[in-house]
This record gives structure tokens, sequence and C-alpha cells, in this order.
């Protein structure tokens, strides 16, 4: 076998698919941002008014899911995939500090999750595919063949967060970052349906004090590792 499954969980903004990308880049395998699937359905309830006056209606939200098409559209000028909500891109759309604030509740409803991890693993069939997010090496690919999982420290995640979010345009305190950050968190790692954990078989690299490179360079020796026993 010379293709594997990549699977690459931890909590938000540890830089997951930012190497994520690369890794699929180098390797020419597919990268699944399972986040953008489940802002994609946050940005939905949204503008369905399923969201509203700080409160979420969550049986409307799973009445209408048959009504959600969830699309990853290839951008060549990227290098990488955009997520489509109903044949729209709306890749700008589901990064917003909004969406963000609520997501964890949407993926908090198992609903939500099962619908999700079904297509995700329709995805990830024929291996060749690095995906990240919160669940995939307990959850969507519990046979993953490398199984990673990112952590840094909340304040290290919350800056990065905030410089993206600055150079995106967006006017936000670093305090309201580093709340938002703690508090999907508490929310992921507590959720009832498949919480954010490590597998027990997966590998953690703490990258607070790690450059992209080192990184990279760390998990291709995994990689290759594991390849040459294949
Ligand atoms: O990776 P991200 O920050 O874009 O993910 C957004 C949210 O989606 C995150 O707060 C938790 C949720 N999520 C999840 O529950 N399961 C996944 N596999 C991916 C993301």
């Amino acid at each position: 076998m010379n293709k594997i499954t990549i699977a690459i969980d931890g909590f938000s903004s540890t830089g997951k698919s930012t190497i994520a990308k690369q890794l699929a880049k180098t390797l020419d395998y597919i990268y699944v941002d399972t986040g953008a699937m489940y802002r994609a359905v946050t940005l939905y309830a949204m503008q369905n008014d399923f969201i509203s006056d700080e409160k979420f209606h969550s049986n409307d939200l799973i009445l209408k899911l048959n009504n959600i098409n969830l699309q990853f559209k290839f951008n060549p000028s990227l290098g990488f995939s955009e997520m489509y909500l109903n044949g729209k891109n709306v890749e700008k759309e589901i990064r917003t500090m909004k969406v963000s604030n609520f997501v964890s509740v949407v993926s908090a409803v198992p609903e939500v999750r099962n619908r999700l991890v079904k297509q995700q693993q329709e995805i990830g069939k024929s291996s060749a595919v690095v995906m990240d997010g919160r669940d995939i090496g307990t959850v969507v690919f519990p046979n993953a063949e490398l199984k990673i999982f990112m952590n840094a420290s909340p304040k290290i995640r919350a800056q990065r967060r905030y410089d993206e979010l600055i150079k995106r345009g967006e006017n936000i305190s670093f305090e309201k970052v580093l709340k938002n950050v703690n508090k999907r968190d508490y929310i992921d790692s507590h959720r009832k349906s498949s919480p954010l954990k490590k597998a027990k078989d997966a590998i953690e690299i703490d990258n607070s004090n790690l450059s992209l490179k080192e990184q990279f360079t760390q998990i291709m020796l995994l990689i290759n590792k594991i390849l040459k026993l294949e």
C-alpha cells in the first residue's frame, strides 16, 4: 500500500489546516477541512434564522438538514478546495467571528455530526486523504494509518487567530478572540457527541514553539516511516 489516511485533530487555531494543506500538496493527496463543513452548516442556520438573539433552534435545523448541500471544489489558483453551500462559494463567510461564535453549539448536535461524518467517510473511502478536524482519528477514521494531535497554548492560538482576522479586515479585540478560543475549547471537548480528545494511538505535537517547517519535517518523517513499513 502506498496511500494512507492521515487524520489531524486538535484544538482550534493549532495550525492544523496549514500543515494539512502542505502535506496534501506534497503527497498529492486530497485535503478535507471538516471544520469548514460544520461552519457551512452554521452559516446555513444563521441565514435561515435558526440562530437568532443568541438562541439556537436546533430542531428547526435538524428538520432542514436534507436541504443542505455541501461541496468542496478545487481552486487551482489557490491549490486547495473551497467550501460551497448549496452551490455558492462561502469560504469567506464561514470564517467570520460570527460563525466562529456559534459553530461549537451547532457541531454539538448529534444529527449534524452523524450526517457530516458519513460524508467525510465517503470522501476518504479510497485513502490518499489528509483530513483535519476534532474527531477524525477517533470517530471518522479510527483505523487511519497516521493520527496527529496538534496542540498549542490558548494564548498563542488566540494570537494566531487574531492576526488572521485583523488581516482579513475584521474589527476585533485580542481579548474577544481569546475568549472565543477558550469557549470553543471547552464546548468542543465537553460535548456528549464525539468530544474532542486525543486518540490513544495519536502522536501529539505541541507547536507553541515550532516553526511550520519543523512541524512539516517531523510529520513527513512519520509518514515515510509508515510508507516504508507498508
Ligand atoms: O477547525 P475549525 O476551527 O474551523 O472548526 C470549527 C468548529 O467545528 C470547531 O469549533 C468544532 C467543530 N468541528 C467539529 O466539531 N468536528 C470536526 N471534525 C471539525 C470541526
